[in-house]
Formats: structure tokens, sequence, C-alpha cells
């Protein structure tokens, strides 16, 4: 059975549309992945300890801009309390290098994070003590 000619051109318009449909959703996929990172509703521990209230502060000036005020995550920078950050994937030294030295970009596509030196050495370890009382809060530990 051979096939018309008119059969056959609309067989083929069907599937190159398929196939610019497929690589369409694949570029829209691609390029939206940064974005994507999820925003992450953070539940608030009942307390905080002193270490991480002023942690807090210091985290609300220099990292809530693109990690959002609670690191529940910003259209600038993924969310802190997110199993990734957990401790035993990201120790105490990630954050304090991220602080210090920055980081290249690798997990999302944000970009790089540019090193934070307003952050004062004492003042890494509270940084961290907030972040990680946030993770516990909400189950990530
Ligand atoms: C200008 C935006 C920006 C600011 C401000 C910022 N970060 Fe980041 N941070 C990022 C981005 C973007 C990433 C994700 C990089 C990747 O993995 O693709 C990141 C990743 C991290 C990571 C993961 C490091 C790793 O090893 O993967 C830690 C920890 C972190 N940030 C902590 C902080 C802390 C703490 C502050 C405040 C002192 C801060 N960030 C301020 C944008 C920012």
């Amino acid at each position: 059975m051979t096939e018309t000619p008119e059969r056959r051109d609309r067989r083929r318009a069907v599937l190159l549309l398929l196939a610019v449909a497929v690589v369409a959703a694949g570029a829209w996929w691609w390029t939206r992945r940064g974005g994507d990172a999820p925003l992450v509703e953070v539940r608030l521990p009942r307390q905080l300890s002193p270490q991480a209230l002023r942690g807090q502060a210091v985290f609300e000036a220099e990292c809530a801009s693109c990690h959002g005020a609670t690191a529940g995550g910003s259209d600038r920078g993924p969310p802190l309390v997110h199993p990734i950050y957990r401790p035993a994937h990201h120790a105490d030294l990630a954050f304090a290098s991220a602080i210090r030295f920055g980081v290249r970009q690798h997990h999302w596509y944000f970009g790089d994070m540019p090193p934070r030196p307003g952050v004062a050495d004492e003042d890494i370890p509270a940084v961290i003590a907030y972040v990680r009382e946030l993770q516990r809060a909400n189950g990530i530990r």
C-alpha cells in the first residue's frame, strides 16, 4: 500500500511540529531550572538560642537578599533550609567558606555567590547556628 504525497506531507508536518514542541519544552526547562529552586515555607523554631538570635540579625543584613529572610530562598538564591544543605552534606566549614570566599554556581542556576566581607569572623558561627536551628525546626538534620 503506497502513501499519497498529500498524506506523506501531512505526516511530516505533524512530526516536525512535534519535534519543535519537544525542543521548545526542553529549552524552557533548561533556562527555567535556576529559578526552579524550591521556595521553602520555613517554620520558625519556637525559640532561637542567644547565638542564633545574633546570627539572625547578621543573616538578615548579609544573606536575606538572596537566600530569603528566613533562608527559604528567593529569585536570587536557593533556600538554605533544604536537605542538600544539611550538616552531613554542607558542613559548617562549607558555610564559613561560602561567606569568606563566595561560591561558584554549581547546584543551581542563580550565578555565583559573592563573598560577604561584611560578616565579621566572630559572627560566622552565629550565622551558621541560626541556619542550623532553622534547618532543625524544619526536620533537616
Ligand atoms: C548575592 C546573592 C547571595 C548572597 C547575598 C548570599 N548568597 Fe549564599 N549563595 C548564593 C547562591 C546563588 C548560591 C548557590 C550557588 C550554587 O550552588 O549554584 C549560594 C550558596 C550558598 C551556600 C552553599 C555553599 C556550597 O558549598 O554549595 C551557603 C552555605 C550560603 N550560600 C550561605 C550564605 C550566607 C551565610 C550568606 C550571608 C552571609 C549568603 N550565602 C549570602 C547567593 C547569595
